[in-house]
């Protein structure tokens, strides 16, 4: 295992490129399925997420190469039987079930596991696949999906937490080979869904309201290849935003799309940092003073709750009482009683953590959770004074790319060892 070692108290300084979004590469390389065709994904991510993602593919029968961030996916024929282990470690595999099922008629997919950070269901996916003609059971830890031919209907597709972004993607890409017309309601808008609705277009799909809570498909009798542009990943541009103000540098962000994290900007200034947006470029100044702030997650456009972790870390810097509320998940506070082996003074009360503010933070080693909760830990040692050692660092690279390389082009004193 390895682990990484910061050293804090240095401001980071320079420009660092945005790399493709973990969350529309994982939906994308599932939709490639669909068709017999040669697809090429460019700007993926080299994560170990996209890297499982391959074998998942490749455990259904297609062939797959990884080539200078591009990976070309060709799936003449595919067997509707995932790996047991593969989809079972990996939630985001769920979304080969519905291309699967609208290519064959057939799927069996293992349930995905819950992670630290709640019970992740799929009972929305399941009610979308139904509402389309699917059979479905649960047999021996699998779902076990038969359809002779999926019907377009009009579904509702809302939880308690509000919209599904996978869910939404599993019903959008079956919904695609259906016979007729599908309205799914409450879907996700989040720009992860728009960008595999462009790729599914590409490949001959007609999909319109991609990005509002009302998504159109009308079914086709098959797709074709495509060759697609991932969009830049808006959380890890939104880490290094968050990061550029906890450090009090001054970061430029290159390759990201501004108004896909525009919560995130908007809590900075209002916090007390600088964003100066020039010509595709995103630029985030620290300041000497940070305000509290008040902060509850929300599905897309709202606050993400993928950089709720992470915003902590600088709230623990802000003159006064913040207030974090988790809406999307029941339990993502696994940062919190690390961030106070550091020196953070944070209290729990339901889904609301309280942040008290300013703590000064000092090195320690920490333990690594969950992909931004280790996002988190890695933004509080380059905060704390001292040396910070964050073990299991597995879990950042499922979601960031070369993280460490792309700190030290800043200025940060940190290095990956072995422990
Ligand atoms: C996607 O997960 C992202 N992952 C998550 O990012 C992100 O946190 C989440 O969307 C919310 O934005 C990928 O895209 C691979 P959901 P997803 O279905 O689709 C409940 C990261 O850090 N729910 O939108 O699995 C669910 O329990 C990861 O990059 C049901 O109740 O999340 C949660 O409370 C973490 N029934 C809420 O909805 C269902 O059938 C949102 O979940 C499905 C979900």
């Amino acid at each position: 295992m390895y682990s990484l070692v910061l050293k804090g108290g240095h401001p980071l300084e320079g420009e660092v490129h945005v790399s493709g979004a973990k969350n529309a590469v994982l939906p994308i390389l599932a939709a490639t399925l669909l068709t017999r065709e040669p697809c090429v994904i460019r700007r993926a991510p080299e994560l170990s997420d996209v890297a499982f993602m391959a074998r998942v593919l490749t455990s259904v029968g297609a062939k797959v190469r990884i080539q200078d961030g591009a990976i070309t996916v060709q799936a003449p024929r595919v067997r509707g039987f995932g790996d047991y282990e593969l989809v079972r470690k990996m939630r985001g595999s769920i979304c080969i079930l519905g291309p699967l099922l609208a290519r064959l008629g057939e799927a069996q997919v293992s349930l995905p596991g819950g992670c630290v950070i709640g019970p992740r269901p799929i009972d929305l996916h399941l009610k979308g696949l139904r509402a389309l003609g699917a059979r479905i059971t649960i047999e021996g830890g699998y779902v076990c999906a038969r359809a002779q031919r999926l019907r377009g209907t009009s579904l509702f597709l809302g939880g308690r937490a509000g919209p599904t972004v996978l869910g939404t993607a599993n019903v959008m890409m079956a919904a695609t080979l259906a016979e007729g017309v599908t309205v799914i309601e409450s879907a996700a808008c989040e720009p992860e869904i728009v960008d595999l609705a462009h790729f599914l277009n590409a490949m001959g799909a007609r999909i319109s309201g991609a990005g509002s809570p009302t998504i159109t498909i009308t079914g086709v009798r098959e797709l074709h290849g495509a060759e697609h542009e991932v969009i830049p990943d808006r959380i890890e541009a939104a880490t290094f935003a968050i990061a550029a103000a906890a450090t009090r540098g001054e970061v430029t962000l290159r390759g990201s799309r501004p108004e896909h994290y525009h919560a995130v900007l908007d809590k900075l200034v209002e916090i007390g940092a600088k964003v100066e947006r020039r010509l595709g470029a995103v630029t985030v100044k620290g300041a000497r003073r940070y305000r509290p702030a008040d902060i509850t997650t929300q599905p897309y456009a709202g606050f993400p709750t993928d950089a709720q972790a992470q915003m902590m870390v600088l709230l623990t810097q802000a003159e006064g009482i913040s207030l974090i509320t988790e809406r999307i998940y029941e339990s993502r506070f696994m940062h919190v009683s690390e961030l106070a082996r550091l020196g953070a003074d944070i209290t729990l009360e339901g889904s609301t953590a309280v942040i008290k503010g300013p703590t000064p933070l000092s090195g320690a080693p920490v333990m690594a959770s969950d992909l931004r909760a280790s996002a988190a830990l890695v933004l509080a040692g380059l905060v704390a004074r001292g040396e910070t050692r964050v073990k299991r660092i597995y879990h950042l690279d499922r979601g960031y790319e070369k993280i460490d390389e792309k700190l030290r082009q800043l200025g940060a004193r940190v290095t990956r060892v072995r422990d």
